[in-house]
C-alpha cells in the first residue's frame, strides 16, 4: 500500500517535473540523463562529488595511470602490476550496442587501433544495470553478490582482485565514478533510425509519449555483460577440428597477445614476431603446459596471492572458439615461414 501510495507520488512528481523545452536533441546527449527526463528510474551509482578531493581529473588518472595527485602529492599506487586500462578499453568497443560479439568487437578494435580485452569495456560502464554476470560466480563465489547491482562494490571487486591491488579510498572511488560518467553512452552510440530520433525529440519538446522513448533508447543497448566461461578444446593437437583464417589470427595476437606480451610489457613473457617465438607457442600449443594457447586463453593463469602479475581468462563473448583457432593458424604459419 505504501508502495502504491510512494509510486504514485512519483508518478506525480514526474509529470509535474517535466518541463517541456524547445531544445533540439544533440548527438553528444547523455543517454542516462535523457531516460531521466523522460521519468526513467535514475541509475544509483552518481558520484558523490561532496567528497573532499573528488574529481572528473583525479579519477581518469586513477584508471589510466593507477594513482592521482594531491597538491603535488602522489598518492600510492593502485597496483604493482596494472592500471584499469591493462584489461579495459575506455572508449567504445562494439559497433552494434544491441548485439556486441567478439567477431564484430575484433574488427571494430583492430579498425581504431584499440586493444582486444578480457574486461568489459569502461565505456557505458555507468549505463549497466549488473556486473560481474554469468559464471564469474563460478571464479569469485560469495564475493560477486553485493557487486551485481552496485557499480562501486564492483569497481572495488575489480581494484582488489582483478587488479590484485589495494582498495581504493572513497575519493577515489568517487573520482573514479566522476570519471565514469564523462563516459557514458551518448545519443550518437545507439543505432537510432530517423523515425525513433523524431519519437525522441518530440517527447523531449512535449513531455508526450515520454513511455515510449524510454523504451526505443532501452532497446539500443544491453545494459550487462554476459559471461560464459568455457573449456579448452577437448583435443588441444587438432583444436577440435575448427579450421583457423590466418589474418584473423593475426590481429588476435597483435590486439591481444601483443598488448601485454609485448607494448607494455604487463609479463615477463615477450611474444615478439620472431620465428623462434612463434615455434615455442606453436610447440606448446597441443600440449597441457600453461604455455599453451588454449590453457591460458580458457584458464588465464593464477593470481598468487597479488604477488606477481596474472592473466584474465577470456569468456567466450571476449573471445570465440573460432577466433582461438584463427590464432592458432596464425602461429603455425609464422612458425613455419
Ligand atoms: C588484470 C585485469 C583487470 C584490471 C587491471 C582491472 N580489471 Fe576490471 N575486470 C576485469 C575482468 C576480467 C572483469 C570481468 C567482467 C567483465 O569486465 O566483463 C572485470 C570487471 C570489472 C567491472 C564489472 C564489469 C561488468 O560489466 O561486469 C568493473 C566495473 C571493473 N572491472 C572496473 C575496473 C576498474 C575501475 C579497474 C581499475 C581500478 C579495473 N577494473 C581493473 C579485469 C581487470
Ligand atoms: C591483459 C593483459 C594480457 C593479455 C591481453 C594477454 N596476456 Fe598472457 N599473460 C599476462 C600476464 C600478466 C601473465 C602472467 C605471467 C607473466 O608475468 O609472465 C600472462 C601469462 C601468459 C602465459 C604464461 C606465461 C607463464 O610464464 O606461465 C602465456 C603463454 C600467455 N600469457 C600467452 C598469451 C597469449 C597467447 C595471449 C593472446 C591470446 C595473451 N597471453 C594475452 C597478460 C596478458
Amino acid at each position: 500500500m505504501l508502495r502504491l501510495l510512494l509510486g504514485g507520488l512519483f508518478i506525480a512528481f514526474l509529470l509535474f517535473a517535466f518541463v517541456p523545452t524547445g531544445q533540439k536533441l544533440t548527438s553528444d546527449q547523455s543517454v542516462a540523463k535523457l531516460l531521466e527526463v523522460y521519468g526513467d528510474i535514475p541509475l544509483p551509482h552518481k558520484p558523490n562529488m561532496t567528497v573532499t578531493g573528488v574529481s572528473v581529473e583525479r579519477g581518469k588518472d586513477i584508471v589510466t595511470q593507477g594513482m592521482s595527485q594531491t597538491g603535488g602529492k602522489k598518492s600510492r599506487q593502485q597496483s604493482k602490476h596494472f592500471t584499469c586500462i591493462s584489461c579495459h578499453n575506455i572508449k567504445r568497443e562494439d559497433p552494434d550496442l544491441t548485439n556486441p560479439t567478439p567477431e564484430t568487437r575484433l574488427k571494430y578494435v583492430s579498425e581504431h587501433e584499440m586493444p582486444f580485452l578480457q574486461g568489459s569495456p569502461l565505456y557505458g560502464i555507468v549505463n549497466r544495470r549488473s556486473f560481474y554476470n554469468g559464471d564469474y560466480v563460478k571464479k569469485y563465489g560469495d564475493l560477486v553478490n553485493p557487486t551485481r547491482h552496485n557499480l562501486r562494490e564492483a569497481i572495488q571487486l575489480c581494484a582488489t582482485e582483478c587488479s590484485q591491488g589495494r582498495k581504493l579510498k572513497e575519493f577515489e572511488l568517487e573520482s573514479i565514478l566522476a570519471y565514469l560518467w564523462t563516459i557514458d553512452l551518448k545519443l550518437a552510440d545507439l543505432a537510432l533510425t530517423e523515425d525513433e530520433m523524431a519519437q525522441l525529440q518530440h517527447a523531449f519538446n512535449t513531455g508526450e509519449k515520454r513511455g515510449e522513448a524510454i523504451k526505443i533508447l532501452r532497446s539500443k543497448y544491453i545494459d550487462y555483460s554476459p559471461a560464459t566461461f568455457v573449456d579448452p578444446p577437448a583435443d588441444r593437437k587438432t583444436g577440435d577440428g575448427i579450421k583457423g583464417d590466418i589474418s584473423n589470427g593475426a590481429l588476435v595476437y597483435k590486439y591481444s597477445c601483443q598488448y601485454c606480451h609485448f607494448d607494455n610489457r604487463n609479463s615477463f613473457l615477450l611474444l615478439d614476431n620472431t620465428r623462434l617465438t612463434f615455434q615455442h607457442l606453436l610447440h606448446k600449443a597441443g600440449t597441457y603446459d600453461p604455455h599453451s594457447i588454449y590453457q591460458v586463453i580458457r584458464y588465464g593463469t593464477p593470481p598468487k596471492g597479488g604477488k606477481e602479475a596474472y592473466m584474465p581468462q577470456y569468456t567466450k563473448e571476449k573471445m570465440s572458439d573460432q577466433q582461438m583457432a584463427d590464432l592458432r593458424a596464425y602461429v603455425e604459419s609464422e612458425a613455419h615461414k
